[in-house]
């Protein structure tokens, strides 16, 4: 059936060749807030982070969904999209044993000063092999301090298993299946960070996680811990890590995510030695984004034909 969709950015060919024909798509870029073709849309494709809120929702009367392509709908207003009977599709599930892998690529990374390494290893200094330098910290049978034990948080406990790790968690309130499940023990936040060697945040951001992390919190960490992000940039103060990097409060950080995204290019922490960051690729494996185009697409036609969405965030 022929639909008007508004798409909010230039979507790769392996999704718009899920597309259906008969649908009218409107690039974002070339619509005014005047335009009448708003009247018309009743779809919409989300493929990065925008912000969603009642006021774009009023401009297009006609919405039935909005299908967003991730699991984190931070920046749709989904209390806005309910009020109005507009569905928000997302897609969880598909993507924890990517974004889990990518917690434990950067954990690795920082404990063993891969990005440094490789640096120096390609520069004109790397003459000789030289036993004392660049030592890491082990990850193995180390303390690791996962916040939010849900579905990544969850595979990420799974794949320190195997490095021989003791596993802490905070999530609110304690999960005794994960528990047993996992190894994993509930722990109050305060106690995992001053115990643990690595903390990985794992949370949505939300009212309760914005800044969960800041100078009260690296205060308590250990000075030889790191921090891992790869879940939003706004669970952690920026400010109150760049103190706790340039003060030796804690040794290192590596992050996926950053607020704003990308940081602006002269950002104090892009200088910080020991600090990493990928460019938001917690999911970005060939095949967990395949699966969560399909999962996009679907959730978009079934809220089209007003039959339940695959996974519906509201
Ligand atoms: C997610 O799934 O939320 C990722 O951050 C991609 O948006």
């Amino acid at each position: 059936m022929s639909f008007h969709i508004l798409v909010n950015s230039t979507l790769p060919g392996t999704i718009t060749a899920m597309f259906d024909p008969a649908w009218k798509i409107h690039p974002w870029s070339k619509l005014q807030a005047e335009d009448s073709i708003l009247q018309e849309i009743e779809g919409m494709l989300i493929y990065g982070h925008p912000t969603i809120n009642a006021s774009l929702m009023d401009q297009t009367p006609r919405l039935k969904v909005i299908s967003n392509f991730g699991v984190g709908v931070d920046h749709i207003h989904l209390s806005d999209a309910k009020e109005r009977g507009i569905s928000v599709g997302y897609t969880p599930n598909l993507l924890d044993g990517a974004t889990a892998d990518h917690t434990f690529a950067l954990l690795m990374a920082i404990a063993r000063n891969i990005v440094i390494g490789h640096r120096y290893a390609c520069g004109p200094d790397f003459t000789a092999h030289d036993p004392s330098i660049l030592l890491g910290s082990e990850v193995h049978s180390s303390t690791l301090g996962i916040v939010g034990l849900g579905n990544i948080g969850k595979q990420v406990a799974r794949r320190a298993s195997g490095f021989d790790m003791r596993v802490l968690y905070h999530n609110r309130k304690p999960d005794p299946n994960a528990e047993a499940a996992l190894g994993a023990t509930y722990t109050p936040l305060p106690k995992l960070l001053t115990e643990s060697d690595f903390v990985t945040i794992n949370v949505p951001l939300t009212n309760e996680t914005r800044s969960l992390i800041g100078s009260k919190e690296f205060a308590q960490m250990k000075s030889t811990a790191y921090l891992i992000n790869v879940a939003r940039g706004g669970v952690v103060d920026h400010n109150a890590l760049l103190y706790a990097l340039q003060n030796g409060q804690i040794a290192g950080a590596a992050l996926d995510v950053t607020e704003p995204e990308p940081l602006p290019r002269d950002h104090p922490l892009l200088q910080q030695e020991n600090l990493i960051l990928s460019p938001h690729l917690g999911s970005a494996t060939i095949q967990t984004r395949q699966a969560m185009a399909r999962r996009f697409i679907d959730n978009l036609k079934a809220g089209l034909e007003g039959t339940p969405l695959p996974t519906q965030a509201t």
